[in-house]
């Protein structure tokens, strides 16, 4: 699969989003290194801190199906379907990026492709 049909399947996961409070839609998929995919939506709540983002989400289904080695993720967000725009991963989700996913861990956006380090490139571990 090459990057742009990845992040169509990020643009398509988001069509499922949960998202009545900021009506900000992310679709997140990631790719497992033995090929194996998940996908991803934000799911908020009218406690709103209680939100969980689009790539938390794909992680922790995968985590929690067994799977802890990945490769990629390709993320894409938009409040008006316009997914034109980068929607790089925030603080919290890269920091659960980091639990799992080693400096080149590819997240590719709308606007390119990337890794892990360019965003955090100092990581927190114990
Ligand atoms: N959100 C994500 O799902 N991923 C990100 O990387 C940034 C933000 C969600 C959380 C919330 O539901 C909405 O986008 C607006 O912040």
């Amino acid at each position: 699969m090459n990057n742009a049909d990845f992040f169509d399947l990020a643009v398509r996961a988001s069509e499922k989003s949960y998202a009545p409070y900021s009506n900000f839609k992310v679709g997140a998929v990631l790719l497992t290194e033995d090929g194996q995919i998940f996908t991803g939506y934000n799911i908020e709540n009218a406690s709103y801190s209680l939100t969980v983002c689009a790539e938390r989400t794909a992680i922790f289904k995968a985590v929690s199906s067994g799977f802890r080695n990945f490769k990629a993720i390709a993320i894409a967000g938009s409040a008006d379907g316009d997914f034109s725009k980068p929607c790089p991963p925030c603080g919290a989700c890269l920091q659960v990026m980091a639990e799992f996913c080693n400096d080149d861990f590819m997240i590719v956006l709308a606007d390119g492709v990337y890794q892990l380090s360019d965003f955090l490139p100092k990581r927190f571990k114990l």
